[in-house]
């Protein structure tokens, strides 16, 4: 039998995704030491393909903490998108309306990979392939994370526990029952998501409203297109051969003009569920959660990763107040400052979903006032511009955040 083996250190951080290896960097860069564990592999986690926009305000917080250099080489800075609906495209022109901000278009893996290979390059701890993880003591002075690496028994003894480990994540649900508040709301549909050997059809993104469904054509590079269509939300991959699957793009992004999707070979195929959630507070002692381990949105408004940054940027800033004065007035307000972000977000990410998604049943209204909203969105400058503050970010430094 293997004896158990115990890790001291300051804040033990559950999940090795971009909240939970961002909080570590940011960490490190204030000197105060972290132990992040994941269940999944690190090739697992480098090649999970998920989220692709980036808001500016992520961007400059990767590059102040030194991990932005591929990004800003890589990364495709977009200063527009298009609403496409009725047959016909309309440009919302971010940059100029939100004066001078961008959103870039850089994978989440690639973020993945980017903060890995710097927790690598100073020793940071970090342990992959983990199991039978457990939370506990985050109620009282002395929190501890249970694990198994290898076969051995671990633990990490902390300050405190950052929950970073996702919606399916074991933090959330170890809080007593009570203490947290859930609000919830499922869609009833999901994206199919593909990626293809194909250049992209458009330089900008393409969301686009049309009787048969949503589809938005996204990018990661300048020879692979990411592509999403509105589907059945538990849909059968098996019922999408490739053949299926253009047939539909090239019809969801019809105009008079005759656009065309560029077709080539798909080598990735995913549903994912649209939901949104809450919990509240973010906080329960000494357990912080943060990212989607806290929220969802569904993907419409590309935000979710742009919230996991954020809360984390408070969380280490909060941490480094701790450390620095020895002052938890900030951790405090951890869950307050993060939660009017998250409800804004939330806000936006459904309304974009309402807004371009075909609703099942009904006459017809829904469609009819989606255009109408449509035609409002991009002809009328206040609204396009709401949309553009929101889609590019509200800035990070929130007025009476005192950070
Ligand atoms: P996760 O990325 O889920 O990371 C959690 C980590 O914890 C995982 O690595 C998991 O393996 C690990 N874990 C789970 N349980 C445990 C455990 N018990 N112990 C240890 N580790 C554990 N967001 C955007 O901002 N822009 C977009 O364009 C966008 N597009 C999206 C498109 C799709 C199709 C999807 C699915 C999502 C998209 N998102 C987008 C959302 C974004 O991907 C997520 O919000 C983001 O991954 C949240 O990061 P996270 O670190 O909080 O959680
Ligand atoms: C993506 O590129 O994966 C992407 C882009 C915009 C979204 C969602 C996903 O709204």
């Amino acid at each position: 039998m293997s004896l158990s083996k115990t890790i001291r250190t300051q804040v033990g951080i559950v999940g090795a995704g971009p909240a939970g290896l961002l909080l570590a960097h940011l960490l490190h860069g204030e000197g105060i030491e972290s132990v992040v564990i994941e269940t999944q592999s690190r090739k697992h986690v480098e090649e999970r393909v998920r989220a692709g926009v980036l808001e500016q305000g992520t961007v400059d917080l990767l590059n102040s903490a030194g991990v932005g250099e591929r990004m800003r080489r890589e990364g495709l800075v977009h200063h527009g998108i298009e609403l496409r609906f009725d047959r016909h495209g309309h440009r919302i022109d971010l940059h100029e309306l939100t004066g001078g901000r961008a959103i870039t278009v850089y994978g989440q893996h690639e973020v993945v990979k980017d903060l890995i290979q710097a927790r690598m390059a100073y020793g940071g701890p970090l342990f992959f392939g983990v199991d039978s993880v457990r939370i506990e003591g985050f109620d009282g002075e002395s929190p501890h994370i249970r694990f198994r690496s290898n076969g051995e028994e671990c633990a990490i003894a902390c300050d405190y526990i950052a929950g970073c480990d996702g919606f399916h994540g074991i933090c959330r649900p170890s809080v007593p029952p009570g203490a947290l508040r859930f609000y919830e709301k499922t869609y009833p549909f999901g994206w199919l998501g593909i990626l293809a050997e194909a250049r992209p059809a458009s330089d900008e993104l393409i969301y686009a409203n049309h009787e048969r469904g949503f589809a938005l054509l996204s990018m990661r590079t300048p020879r692979v297109s990411r592509l999403y269509l509105q589907c059945r939300p538990g849909e059968e991959l098996a019922e999408w051969p490739d053949g299926r699957i253009w047939e539909e793009l090239q019809k969801r992004f019809e105009t008079v003009e005759g656009f065309r999707i560029n077709q080539g070979p798909i080598f990735q195929k995913g549903v994912t569920a649209m939901r949104s959630f809450v919990a509240e507070p973010m906080q329960c002692g000494r357990l912080f959660l943060a990212g989607d381990a806290a929220h969802i949105v569904p993907p419409t408004g590309a935000k979710g990763l742009n919230l996991a940054a954020a809360d984390v940027r408070i969380l280490a800033h909060a941490l480094t107040c701790r450390y620095r004065n020895g002052s938890e007035q900030l951790l405090g307000r951890y869950s307050e400052i993060c939660l009017r972000r998250v409800w804004r977000a939330q806000h936006f990410s459904w309304w974009m979903t309402s807004m371009l998604h075909r609703f099942e049943g009904g006459n017809g209204f829904e469609y009819r006032r989606q255009l109408a909203e449509l035609e409002q969105v991009t002809t009328s400058r206040a609204a396009a511009t709401t949309l553009a503050e929101n889609y590019t970010g509200i800035p990070f430094d929130l007025p009476g955040e005192n950070l």
